[in-house]
């Protein structure tokens, strides 16, 4: 029986019963008029989690990074961030068009950015070179696996940046919280300004929430309306966000656990790779492989959709629509792979 296991990204999730049930009830207003009641509460409850004065409800994760820049910068400003960050390299230069800011890109590659990195690129104001507005990190760091940042990491980074706000794309900041024990405030005691998202992991079917000081979240109410953010009766969508933070974080452990499992499967074999399956502690297993693209087509014909993010860099994503035999599955795929395929 041929089965199909998407592994491509938690992007894919579908809204839950509960969320679905929810949605239909819904009690919604005008979020222009500051008027839907379950979009004030879900923004309520994220800044209470966080806690921070104020949090707003957006479309996208993209558009959350958007806002924060314009937020914290202003143009010709530099942003220190991780190369491979989503912020840098997954939003089409949207950074650069919307706020005209640019980045000093950091090396990444375990997905925390050293502490002397940043502080040298401060520093080099000194030298001419520009001033450093906004320091910007991503928790859990997708393209090194989800790496979550450790909270002791966050709070020497934020220590050592005096007035130069820290802002964290926390997409994936539940599935940091599920793998380290750190709770979502204690994270975000350090940030000046963070988001979340709702669809991925925890999947609600659109939105994330971006939190910080009731100034600055003022500020993001202007530049969402700008960006063409202010939704409508946006309390549908609202209503499974609420159902997402109430009832879907723990169950990422679920996630994490398979993608383990995975890891390990998919470093044995592939030791061509130098996977380290023990660098896999959320859902996202990725690696380089020479053939990447051609290993993600040739699983994709035998049922096993994953995905690529770089030229020679391959990625599989767990999430609420992978279960233990899909795991299964694609152990008895990926184990039985042709053998010289796998040295292609
Ligand atoms: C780390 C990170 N930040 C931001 C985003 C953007 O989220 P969205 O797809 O909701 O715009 C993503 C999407 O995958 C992401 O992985």
């Amino acid at each position: 029986m041929h089965r199909e296991v998407d592994l491509r990204s938690d992007t894919v999730t579908q809204p839950t019963p509960a969320m679905r049930d929810a949605m239909a009830a819904a009690t919604v207003g005008d979020v222009g008029y500051d008027e839907d009641p379950t979009v004030n509460e879900l923004e309520s409850r994220f800044a209470a989690m966080v806690g921070k004065e104020k949090a707003v409800f957006v479309p996208s994760g993209v558009m959350a990074n958007q806002i924060a820049v314009r937020v914290l910068t202003k143009p010709g400003d530099l942003i220190l961030a991780g190369r491979r960050q989503h912020v840098v390299s997954f939003e089409m230069g949207a950074s650069a068009r919307n706020s005209s800011v640019q980045f000093l890109t950091l090396d990444d590659t375990h997905g925390v950015l050293e502490l002397r990195d940043v502080l040298d690129s401060i520093d080099a104001e000194l030298d001419h070179q520009p001033h450093v507005a906004l320091v910007a990190i991503e928790n859990t760091h997708m393209p090194s696996g989800g790496t979550p940042w450790e909270l002791d990491d966050v709070r020497a980074l934020k220590d050592a940046l005096g007035e130069v706000p820290l802002y964290m794309d926390g997409a994936r900041l539940f599935n940091a919280v599920v793998a380290t024990g750190t709770s979502a405030l204690e994270y975000a005691e350090s940030a000046d300004v963070l988001m979340a998202c709702l669809s991925k992991g925890l999947c609600a079917p659109v939105g994330s929430l971006l939190a910080g000081s009731r100034r600055a979240m003022t500020a993001a109410t202007v530049e969402r309306k700008r960006l063409g953010g202010t939704m409508r009766q946006a309390g549908f969508l609202a209503a499974a966000g609420l159902v997402a933070l109430d009832t879907m974080i723990d169950r990422l452990a679920e996630d994490h656990e398979r993608a383990r499992t995975l890891a390990h499967v998919f470093a044995d074999a592939f030791p061509e790779s130098n996977y380290d399956p023990l660098t896999c502690r959320t859902n996202i297993v990725t690696f380089d492989h020479p053939e990447a693209r051609k290993l993600v087509a040739h699983l994709e014909e035998l049922g096993v959709r994953g995905g690529t993010v770089a030229p020679r860099r391959v990625r599989f994503v767990t999430h609420s629509g992978v279960n233990d035999d899909d795991v299964d599955y694609v152990t008895d795929v990926v184990g039985n792979l042709d053998f010289s395929f796998s040295h292609a």
